[in-house]
């Protein structure tokens, strides 16, 4: 009788370490400051890219994603200044940490690295746009179409459990207005975190695909177009909205039936969503939806956020030409404030999409009841296991700014 608990809990353990295993312990300050050999308080083995003329090992980062195994042992590539023009994508299972080298480690507008590309969907899958992709396979990460995307097929294996990347900025810098989708990063069949990032497009900046999970913390997301948009889980917190200008709105997603009860969704916590400049402030006044039902699924939260004028008074709109909103579509507000918030308009709004269905889209401000019982106020009730265990959050550094 002395075994079967620690057996149990050996099963337990190694449940968790599938997908969610222990979190990583890294000093990245240190390795990120600016010293004479670069790699003065790193990890052994950590991997350094720099500019051609810097006598790094490596002059591209996906040069370096390439020479790491596929295992589960934990690897870091630091990244010296520059803006490196290449897409990256990162298939391996076991832990990696991108680090951009930099003297201000808790602020992005100091950022001296950026990974930029420039692509659009046009014919193609949105997923060969994207700057960076953190997924398995080519096949988990494409968006598909209709209201459950592309068929993953079955039995694909879980991507990294475990990527971060701190200080670093991802560009799409196909046109400077939103032509069509574009995407900074896209993230499926992983875990991830992004810590002091900044992420720049026009249309659909941010994708998180099928088994996506993502922590965003104290980061630009700039963008006009369903720039946080997907079928996985976003937390948004402490961060910056940059609405570049009006399109769509600022989120989309497509919910999915799964055996277990699940919170596929986009939150945004904490969170200030402003005009990028004094011109879009002049141009776009009341006119930026905060999201968009991407399928009747959609599950959608600002919570404590700031919202600058450009918010149109209904807050959250339909999607034109289709009935996508029913009692199941979450578009929800709770304790947002600022010129963009309206409660009159958004009670008619929610009467104006459909009298018969959804008390949460005639209600979209949710009570503190609706917000604490719904599971949207802790990282806990939000983050899954790809077998729909909540509390998947390891990978998510809770301390970034230390
Ligand atoms: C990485 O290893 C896992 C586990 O062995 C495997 O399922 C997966 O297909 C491998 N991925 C790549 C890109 O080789
Ligand atoms: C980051 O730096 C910018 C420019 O130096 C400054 O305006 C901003 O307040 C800083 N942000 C934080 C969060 O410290
Ligand atoms: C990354 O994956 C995309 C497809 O998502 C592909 O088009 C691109 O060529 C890949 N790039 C590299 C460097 O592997
Ligand atoms: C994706 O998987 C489907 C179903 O297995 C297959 O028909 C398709 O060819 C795959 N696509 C790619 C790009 O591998
Ligand atoms: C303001 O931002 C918009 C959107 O990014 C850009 O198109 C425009 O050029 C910017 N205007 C100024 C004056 O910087
Ligand atoms: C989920 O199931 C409901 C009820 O069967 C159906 O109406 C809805 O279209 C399904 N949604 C998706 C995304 O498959
Ligand atoms: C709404 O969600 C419930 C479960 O949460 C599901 O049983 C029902 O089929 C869904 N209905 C539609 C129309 O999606
Ligand atoms: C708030 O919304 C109401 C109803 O849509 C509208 O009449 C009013 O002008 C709005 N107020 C502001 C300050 O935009
Ligand atoms: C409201 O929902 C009903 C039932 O699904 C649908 O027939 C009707 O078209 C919807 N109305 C609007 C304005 O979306």
């Amino acid at each position: 009788m002395a075994f079967p608990v620690p057996f149990q809990l050996l099963i337990v353990l190694i449940g968790l370490l599938l997908t969610c295993g222990p979190s990583l312990a890294l000093d990245r300050v240190a390795c990120q400051a600016a010293t004479p050999d670069p790699l003065t308080g790193c990890p052994s083995g950590t991997l350094l890219v720099g500019p051609d003329s810097s006598g790094a090992s490596f002059s591209s980062v996906q040069s370096a994603i390439l020479s790491i195994p596929n295992d589960t042992t934990p690897y870091t590539i630091l990244i010296l200044p520059g803006t490196y023009t290449e897409q990256l994508n990162v298939t391996r299972r076991g832990p990696l940490t991108l680090l951009g080298q930099t003297d201000v480690p808790t602020n992005q507008s100091s950022n001296s690295v950026a990974i930029a590309w420039a692509a659009v969907a046009g014919t193609g899958d949105n997923a060969y746009t994207s700057t960076l992709t953190v997924a398995p396979t080519l096949n988990a990460s494409l968006t598909g179409a209709g209201p459950d995307g592309n068929p993953v097929p079955p039995g694909t294996p879980f991507g990294c459990t475990d990527f971060r990347a701190y200080n670093i900025d991802f560009v799409n810098d196909y046109a400077p207005y939103s032509d069509d989708p574009s995407l900074a990063i896209s993230i499926s069949y992983a875990n991830s975190g992004f810590y002091y990032c900044g992420f720049y497009s026009y249309q659909d900046t941010i994708y998180i695909g099928k088994l996506g999970n993502a922590y965003i913390y104290s980061s630009t997301i700039a963008g006009q177009t369903d720039f946080l948009y997907g079928f996985g889980t976003l937390w948004v917190q402490s961060s910056l909205l940059s609405l570049r200008s009006c399109g769509g709105g600022i989120t989309a997603w497509k919910g999915t039936n799964t055996t277990f009860e699940n919170m596929y969704g986009v939150y945004i916590h904490d969170s200030a969503v402003l005009p990028e400049n004094a011109t879009v402030a002049e141009e776009q006044v009341g006119q930026c939806a905060l999201g968009r039902p991407w399928n009747a699924q959609d599950r959608s939260l600002f919570a404590h956020t700031y919202l600058s004028a450009e918010i149109r008074a209904s807050g959250y709109i339909p999607w034109e030409g289709a009935d996508r909103i029913n009692f199941n579509t979450t578009m929800a507000e709770y304790k947002t404030y600022g010129p963009g918030f309206n409660f009159t308009g958004r009670m008619d709004a929610g009467i104006e999409f459909n009298t018969t269905q959804g008390p949460l889209t005639e209600h979209p401000i949710l009570t503190e009841e609706e917000y604490v019982t719904g599971g949207y106020s802790s990282l806990e009730t939000v983050f899954q296991d790809e077998k729909g265990t909540f509390g998947c959050t390891s990978w998510i550094d809770r301390t970034p700014w230390l």
